[in-house]
């Protein structure tokens, strides 16, 4: 598994994170929906000395479901939230990224940050903190029309529910429909959706195409992708839909002509229902406009949007805890023996008892060590005391490979 430190692309996540994201949503879904359990969630976003961990999100575009879900997540699991638009801020006077950053950042454990206008506005604020030496996470809510990092989680995480199998194993086909050229959410879900193969049609109007950039991003490899004109041309192979507006908010004045905005009303929206498999399903990243009737849904119960909506907020949650949080095992761990630190994987070092070292890689010069679920750097010279069961770590697991 890759480190997870800032989220600012969804080439950050592998294989492996997507998958320990899945099952970590899961897991906490099934203590959420327990009411006696749910209060243990509380606990996650607390440091040792209970103090909680801090949040900022900050926005300059409108946000209901990544803004709304990140902050229920946040609450759900006693962190602090301020949540502040950028344009009362001192962004409005000209101050940028990289500063905003360095003022939050000395108090602050995370920023969330949404930018409609600034493609990289995750990115720079990242690299601050690297540059300033703070340990505050960076997470991406949305860099105007290049990358939506954290949707990338919700959409796999929702077809991955519904077809674990077949979605592993590369074997479902995806039509992402839309604004191809401007949508930040068919972006960073052809990034995200490369790492589990398959077939990828991108679907929409002749002159609008996804950007270059994203192609060079993904694993051709693994990933089949072509584009198509008119959904009905593949509409007996599509098992998932995922239709987009048209993204006002994002084209940076390149706006479609009444007619251009009819005809992808017509062609690129729910009519495409009428002809699309029976055991087909619509995915939206929502808002949806005028592609959609309202009450589509209610209409047709392929139309999961409000599921993948819910979905986000499990699924953030997720995230945060595989961040901030790899210790809740460790907490009811009472018997004092030998701590180790251990880096990698957390946003920062820790001090853990030895006797949670489950594993270690056979590989001499890979420092790694598994923790519970997760595998964390290790001083090689501590390793060399640990005396534990030895298995392959999932970053050296592909040079034995390339090794034979
Ligand atoms: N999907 C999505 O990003 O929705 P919001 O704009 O409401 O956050």
């Amino acid at each position: 598994m890759a480190e997870l430190r800032h989220i600012t692309s969804a080439k950050d996540f592998g294989f492996l994170d997507f998958l320990e994201i899945f099952r970590t949503a899961e897991e906490l879904r099934a203590i959420y929906n327990d009411p006696v359990k749910r209060l243990s969630l509380m606990y996650l976003l607390k440091k040792a000395n209970g103090e909680a961990f801090r949040f900022r999100i900050l926005y300059s575009g409108a946000s209901t479901r990544t803004i709304g879900s990140f902050e229920d997540a946040i609450e759900t699991m006693g962190g602090e939230v301020k949540t502040n638009p950028l344009e009362f801020s001192s962004a409005a006077k000209g101050e940028t990224h990289r500063s905003t950053l360095r003022i939050h950042g000395p108090r602050c454990d995370c920023i969330i940050i949404r930018d409609d206008k600034d493609d990289y506005a995750a990115k720079k604020m990242a690299e601050a903190a690297e540059e300033y030496g703070l340990a505050t996470v960076v997470i991406d809510g949305g860099s105007g029309s290049r990358q939506h990092s954290t949707q990338a989680l919700v959409d796999p995480y929702t077809i991955w529910r519904r077809d674990k199998l077949r979605f592993m194993n590369g074997e479902l086909t995806l039509a992402l429909v839309g604004d191809l050229s401007h949508s930040r959410t068919i972006h960073s879900n052809l990034i995200g959706l490369s790492q589990f193969g398959g077939k990828v049609f991108l679907v929409g109007p002749e002159e609008e195409n996804v950007p270059d950039w994203v192609f060079s991003e993904i694993d051709t490899n693994k990933i089949s992708v072509e584009k198509i004109i008119n959904p009905r041309d593949i509409a007996a192979l599509v098992d998932y839909w995922y239709i987009t507006r048209i993204q006002d908010n994002l084209r940076k004045g390149k706006r479609l002509s009444k007619k251009q905005i009819e005809h992808y009303i017509r062609v690129y929206g729910a009519s495409i229902r009428k002809y699309a498999r029976t055991d087909s399903w619509f995915l939206h990243p929502l808002p949806a406009n005028q592609e959609y009737p309202e009450k589509i849904d209610l209409m047709d119960s392929r139309f999961i949007h409000y599921e993948q909506a819910d979905n986000g907020f499990f699924v953030r949650m997720a995230l945060l805890k595989l961040i901030f949080v790899p210790t809740l095992d460790i907490r009811t761990i009472l018997a004092e023996q030998q701590s180790v630190w251990v880096s990698g994987y957390f946003s920062r070092p820790i001090e853990l008892p030895a006797q949670l070292i489950n594993a270690v890689c056979p590989e001499p010069s890979c420092p790694r060590v598994r923790v519970h679920t997760n595998w964390v750097d290790m001083d090689p010279e501590v390793k060399k005391h640990l005396i534990k069961a030895k298995t392959v770590c999932d970053r050296c697991h592909p040079q034995f490979y390339i090794a034979k």
